[in-house]
């Protein structure tokens, strides 16, 4: 499959309050975001032309800045119709937004208290490949060599591109022995997430899932926790070893982009995505996509 690169296409980019051709949102090499990672970011889908849980991203966003001690320089408010704005002029209805903020190229250095934060917000369409069956054939994770690590060591609550520096390893590691995703732990050798979404295990008709002290709690977690307990089903948040994959019967991962994504494989344990898996998935999506 041919992939049409990023930064050729045809389309407009806000960019710092204005929106321009994609082709001509560029950033200068010295730009402090690329050496030093001081970058963060969020992932969105508008289903049907509306964003879903918009106002939870882009509070998100101001909160990953902060906690790398910048502030990005618009609201909520503006944010929210700054990524509308996005969708009308590209004419997208069922789409992925990518809001992104960095530090510029005002200093050089690990300092940069005085440096410029810049917001660009990119969005592409992205249809429903796949129906629900499919989807419910399941992935295929490895468990990654990297960790998630301690709060003391980075600040995790943010979605800051540094984070996704073993991300991007794992996932390249898993994808080179055939798998589709990596499984990491965290600094203790507990479950912790996939490479970009959360994680679920269902247990003897319980669902469980790690406490987020150490990676992002997902909008979709929340949203789907709250989901399986309207619809009755005990969801229990606790610290859970690698070993305890071998007493449970279903998993599935949790986020915006793979929304509710079935797992049938982990390593050398596998798992048939069942009742509890589908009824999550078609809720998610009834969710979403319903209107008003
Ligand atoms: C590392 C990581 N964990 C979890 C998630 C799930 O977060 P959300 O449900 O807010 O998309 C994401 C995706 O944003 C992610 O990149």
């Amino acid at each position: 499959m041919t992939m049409l690169p990023f930064d050729d296409r045809d389309g407009f980019i806000w960019y710092n309050g204005e929106i321009i051709p994609w082709r001509d949102a560029r950033i200068h090499v010295l730009s402090h975001g690329l050496h030093y990672a001081s970058s963060v970011f969020e992932g969105e889908r508008a289903y049907g032309g509306k964003i879903f849980k918009m106002k939870e991203h882009h509070e998100r966003l101001l909160r990953s800045g902060a906690l790398l001690g910048f502030q990005i320089p618009y609201s909520v408010a503006e944010i929210d119709l700054a990524c509308e704005e996005v969708l009308k002029v590209n004419n997208i209805v069922d789409g992925y937004l990518r809001p992104v903020a960095w530090r510029g190229s005002e200093m050089m250095a690990v300092s940069a208290q005085k440096s410029k934060i810049h917001l660009a917000i990119a969005a592409w369409e992205w249809p429903a490949y796949f129906s629900a069956d499919a989807r419910l054939e399941g992935i295929r994770l490895d468990f990654a060599e990297w960790r998630r690590p301690d709060p003391a060591t980075a600040p995790v609550a943010s979605k800051a591109a540094g984070l996704y520096m073993i991300a991007t390893l794992s996932k390249h590691a898993a994808e080179a022995k055939g798998y589709n995703d990596a499984l990491m732990l965290d600094y203790r050798g507990q479950i912790a997430e996939a490479t970009g979404a959360n994680v679920f295990l269902v247990q003897d008709g319980k669902i469980h899932t790690p406490i987020p002290d150490c990676f992002l709690d997902g909008i979709t977690r929340q949203t789907v926790i709250a989901l399986a307990r309207s619809k009755g089903y005990e969801v229990i948040e606790r610290a859970i070893m690698p070993e305890e994959l071998a007493n449970t019967q279903e998993v599935f991962l949790t986020g915006t982009a793979v929304e509710v994504t079935p797992v049938r494989e982990i390593a050398h344990y596998s798992f048939t995505p069942g009742a509890i898996t589908r009824d999550l998935l078609l809720g998610y999506d009834e969710m979403v996509r319903k209107p008003g």
